[in-house]
């Protein structure tokens, strides 16, 4: 009897230190936008982060699709509100609109198939002219499940990920190999170039990710 009354007790404190540990937590909200050819894996990316799942016959997706989902890296909560957009060809026009206001903008690539991997090239070049020195350009190789299929190597994706130094990560959405470090490496590097702002009226300090000046669009 005594034994499971320090158990509950036990149970209570680590209860008490988790919910203490999130309200002490700092809280970091950013926009991420999803982009790269049709059929590389962007919507099983956000979906194996988000809900877990993976679907062998993802349907292609129609213009974008939103989605939220945050968690604790370090002493912060990271709030992220996903745009997954849509690869194929006759949306491609709509993509400036979904990254425009990005605080993070990741790329995907199938390494499967050679010409995602020079269009990948492409969407860095059009980032590049068009968002500012904050936006964290994430790079993710997927389907590395596909390992007899492999057509563009790690050595190849990841060196370039370092001349555009980009955050790079090897992924597979079907096994879920990786795809919650990729965020995580995403975390890191948005703390390591924002700085916390402390509110006064809660205490709790948020960090800045959207520059105000920029208008809503989505
Ligand atoms: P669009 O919406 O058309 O831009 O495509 P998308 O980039 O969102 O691709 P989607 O996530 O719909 O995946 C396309 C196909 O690839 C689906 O049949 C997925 O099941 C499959 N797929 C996605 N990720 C992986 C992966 O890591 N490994 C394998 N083997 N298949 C994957
Ligand atoms: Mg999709």
């Amino acid at each position: 009897m005594f034994t499971s009354f320090l158990t509950r007790n036990r149970v209570k404190c680590l209860v008490f230190h988790e919910i203490s540990r999130r309200m002490m937590s700092n809280i970091f909200e950013a926009k991420i936008c999803l982009l790269g050819d049709s059929g590389v894996g962007k919507s099983s990316l956000a979906a194996r982060l988000v809900h877990n799942t993976f679907n062998n016959n993802n349907e292609s997706t129609i213009g974008a699709s939103f989605m939220t989902t945050s968690f604790l890296h370090l002493d912060t909560t990271f709030k992220l509100n996903i745009w997954d957009t849509a690869g194929q060809e006759m949306y491609r026009a709509l993509a400036p609109m979904y990254y425009r206001q990005a605080r993070v903008c990741i790329v995907v690539y199938d390494v499967t198939q050679q010409s995602t991997f020079r269009s990948l090239q492409s969407w860095v070049r059009e980032l590049q002219t068009h968002l500012t020195d904050g936006v964290v350009i994430a790079i993710a190789a997927n389907k590395t499940d596909l390992k007899d299929s492999r057509v563009v190597s790690e050595k190849d994706g990841r060196e370039y990920a370092q001349s555009i130094g980009a955050v790079f990560m090897e992924t597979s959405a079907k096994s879920a190999q990786n795809v919650r470090q990729l965020f995580v490496a995403i975390a890191a590097k948005l703390l390591t170039i924002s700085a916390p702002k402390r509110t006064e009226s809660t205490g709790i300090a948020v960090k800045e990710t959207v520059e105000e000046s920029r208008g809503k669009c989505c």
